[in-house]
């Protein structure tokens, strides 16, 4: 994805409210928060500890509100989904915390309607769902890797749209996120993953070979933003080669957007150039 795209862009801001409906609010100006690119690691800390608390609070807003609260986090390999899902439940209350991270369908699944085995873990009432991968496994890997047919990803685009507009006709708060690592820098964490003993579960056969399969994995990424971004449910493109900046704009751009009691909006307002709406234009 290239550097082109609007800074000052619109942003929407989904609040959490009683009667549980999404209400579009006035799109509010939106200034770099964060103008120094080197952080040190004592400054993530304090960061990321100051967005801690800003998430303890809007969870108890959301369970106060029965709301319910979906965010999808898409990507390639080693984009740091599942770096950035540690950082933001690690303090929230595992009762009204789910992290869902389905493995490949089994033959019943697979014979069934697509989105079918994603519906059971969507949030109920109080609940914050963050799915790493989703439905959207049929954009991507399942597209690039030929699991699927081509008449089931073409059916797939344009079912989606739908699918989630009943999702947040329901009054389910969908956040969609997804995380453009450059391919050097996924070269360097595959590499490093294969090495580090702490890491060796997330290597896959799938990662294996997702190098090699970068421009498929580009086409199909651009072909979903295209198709799958809509008013109801957009996509929010987050710049993920440093892990420290994009973990800490990524959670500041999901406090920004969900209203609750006593934000501190200075501090949760993203940096424009890490987290920024699709647009077209910010395609390679
Ligand atoms: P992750 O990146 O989520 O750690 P992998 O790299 O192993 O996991 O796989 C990427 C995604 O592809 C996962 O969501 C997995 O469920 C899916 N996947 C793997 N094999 C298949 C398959 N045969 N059919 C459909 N989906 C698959
Ligand atoms: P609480 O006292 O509300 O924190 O609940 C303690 C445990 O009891 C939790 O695991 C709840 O899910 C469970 N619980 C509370 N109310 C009910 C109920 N009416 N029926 C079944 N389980 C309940
Ligand atoms: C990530 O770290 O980006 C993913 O969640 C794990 C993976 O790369 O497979």
């Amino acid at each position: 994805m290239s550097k082109k795209h609007k800074k000052q862009e619109k942003r929407e801001e989904i609040s959490t409210s009683e009667d549980g409906a999404s209400r579009a609010t006035a799109p509010t100006s939106d200034t770099s928060a964060l103008t120094d690119r080197s952080l040190s690691r004592e400054e993530y800390e304090a960061q990321l500890h100051v967005l801690q608390v800003e998430l303890v609070k809007l969870q108890r807003h959301f369970i106060r509100c029965q709301d319910r609260i979906l965010v999808v986090l898409e990507g390639r390999d080693a984009a740091g989904k599942d770096g950035s899902i540690k950082r933001i439940v690690e303090y929230l209350s595992p009762r009204e915390t789910r992290v869902v991270a389905l493995a490949k369908p089994s033959d019943r699944e697979r014979s069934g309607w697509y989105f079918q085995r994603y519906v059971p873990h969507l949030p109920v009432a109080e609940e914050l769902v963050l799915f790493n991968r989703s439905w959207y496994n049929r954009a991507g890997v399942e597209h690039v890797m030929g699991f699927c047919t081509k008449e089931q990803h073409a059916e797939f685009m344009q079912s989606v749209p739908k699918f989630e507009e009943m999702l947040v006709g329901s009054g389910i708060k969908l956040l969609k996120y997804y995380l453009d690592v450059s391919k050097d820098e996924q070269v360097k964490r595959l590499e490093e993953r294969r090495r580090d003993p702490l890491k060796q579960w997330k290597s896959s056969p799938i990662d294996a070979v997702a190098v090699k399969h970068w421009k498929a994995y580009s086409a199909a990424r651009d072909a979903m933003l295209m198709r799958t971004h809509t008013a109801t449910a957009p996509w929010r493109i987050v710049r993920a080669d440093n892990k420290r900046l994009a973990r800490l704009n990524l959670m500041r751009d999901i406090l920004s957007r969900l209203h609750y009691a006593g934000r501190k909006d200075k501090l949760v307002r993203p940096d424009p150039d890490i987290v920024f709406e699709f647009s077209p234009d910010c395609l390679e």
